[in-house]
């Protein structure tokens, strides 16, 4: 066997480990699971959302607590059906769709020419003459035909074309929209951006990778409007702000990349892109896109509401409609991302005797991602020391997220928390009830500190900066 196939097997078995690991932990599980399951849709388990929050959280305060010219919204995710028609996407949001003849299997043409080697330039291209048959049945497959990934429902009583509404595809239009409410309420001064954390949906034909394509996922975007003149600037600026961020929240920066969108390449609203990649097991993939959106959304919004959305510069007279730089990001991609990156298996730890010659994993979450962040672990289930044990959990779940584990050897709990990426845990032994002191283990560097209850939380406070 090749080197490469060798490679990507360890690969594929790595994704089938974080799979199994996020099912058996509690991150992610499959949706509707009991029936079957749902194809493309995932739950958020216990460990999960505390893990998806914190990064909401990281996200937050980076893009709008820390910031003076950022303000937050949250807008709705039904909104007027012609934001669609201003924003392009009635007309142009599509994916290039073959359908096989004979099994009546649905392809995405540009992946089928991918697949062979053929540079996806799919409106061009003639499938017969590449010979491109069903890739499942070799069937003869049907003309190339756009489909829209919007999903759409009626609201109201009535089922007609007038009740005709759509889930939003980015949360990106419910910023364009408000940005004179935000702008006038928030008294912001050019140039300033909003940020939005919010649930989109796209009808994907192909979602796949667990939870990196789906159908219903969350995006986290930010939108900075800008003089047109210092929009290549702020394009700049925000690509460096974005890709140290990974980095700061711990991705292994070598498995970062930027990567320019060539100009056939870019979506219909955008003059420049560049997205932020992350080398996944499977491909190296998009996380987050920032986009020069130029003045496209505010000129069409502007022409489909007849509302005036430009601004007037006081000093010099001038009125101007803001070009907007986009960052957007993928909420469960990024989730994704840092799973697999802190996933980490290694032999067995010192300190950890029934635990001899096995592998161990070790989730380096940053601490600030990790779900749990002390793990409370009285030596014995006596009375005495429960008592003490549960004081102090008492103590430090009022600041963090804390776990209490009385099952089972030390070791094993060691290993538990381990996997799940709790930085630290709190021993308390029968001296504990002599010395009021507990021990703290350090999930990286095994480093024990024997520590004062009474200390405790100056010790944590100083451990996780709150
Ligand atoms: N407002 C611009 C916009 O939505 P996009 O590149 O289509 O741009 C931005 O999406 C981000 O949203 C992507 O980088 C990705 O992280 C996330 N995203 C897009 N489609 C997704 C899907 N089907 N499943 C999960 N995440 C998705």
């Amino acid at each position: 066997m090749s080197k490469k196939s060798d490679k990507s097997e360890d690969k594929q078995d790595t994704m089938e480990k974080i799979v199994s690991l996020a099912k058996r932990r509690g991150f992610i599980f499959q949706s509707s699971e009991i029936y079957g399951g749902i194809n493309s849709c995932y739950d958020y388990g216990p460990l999960g959302i505390e893990l998806k929050n914190n990064l909401k959280k990281a996200w937050w305060k980076e893009m709008v607590q820390l910031r003076d010219d950022v303000a937050g919204l949250d807008s709705s995710i039904l909104m007027h059906p012609k934001i669609w028609e201003a924003s392009g996407h009635l007309e142009g949001f599509t994916d290039p769709l073959v359908d096989c003849k004979k099994c009546k299997k649905r392809f995405r043409a540009d992946h089928l020419l991918e697949s062979k080697g053929i540079k996806p330039d799919f409106r061009q291209a003639d499938f017969k003459k590449h010979k491109i048959k069903c890739p499942e049945c070799d069937g003869e497959l049907t003309e190339i035909r756009d489909f829209n990934l919007m999903f759409k429902t009626f609201m109201g009583a009535l089922e007609n074309k007038a009740s005709e509404i759509y889930l939003r595809p980015e949360t990106a239009q419910g910023i364009y929209v408000n940005f004179e409410n935000v702008r006038m309420s928030a008294n912001k001064k050019m140039p300033f951006g909003i940020a939005q954390i919010g649930k989109a949906f796209r009808n994907e034909i192909t979602p796949g990778n667990f939870t990196f394509r789906t159908r219903e996922f969350e995006q986290m975007e930010m939108q900075y409007f800008v003089h047109p003149a210092e929009a290549e600037k702020w394009f700049e600026y925000w690509q460096q702000q974005r890709f140290e961020w990974y980095q700061k929240m711990g991705l292994n920066k070598a498995k970062l990349k930027l990567r320019r969108h060539k100009n056939n390449e870019l979506a219909h609203y955008a003059k420049a892109a560049v997205d932020i990649e992350y080398d996944f097991p499977f491909a190296d993939k998009e996380l987050e896109g920032i986009h020069n959106r130029g003045d496209f959304d505010l000129k069409r919004h502007e022409e489909f509401s007849g509302h005036d959305l430009k601004i007037l510069d006081e000093d010099s007279k001038e009125k101007y409609l803001p070009y907007i730089i986009e960052t957007s990001g993928g909420i469960d991609r990024s989730v994704l991302a840092f799973i697999v990156d802190a996933y980490t298996e290694m032999e067995a730890r010192s300190g950890d005797k029934d635990a001899k010659h096995e592998t161990e994993t070790v989730l380096k979450l940053h601490k600030d991602l990790a779900p749990i962040k002390i793990a409370i672990l009285p030596l014995s289930k006596k009375e005495k020391l429960e008592e003490l044990s549960m004081s102090v959990y008492g103590q430090l779940k009022e600041n963090y997220m804390c776990a209490y584990d009385t099952t089972q050897t030390i070791g094993k709990r060691y290993r538990r928390q381990d996997e799940i990426g709790t930085p630290y845990c709190v021993t308390i032994d029968f001296d504990s009830l002599e010395d009021k002191k507990v021990t703290v283990r350090d999930r990286d560097s095994m480093k024990q500190d024997r520590v004062n209850i009474k200390e405790l939380r100056d010790y944590f406070r100083e451990k996780f900066g709150y």
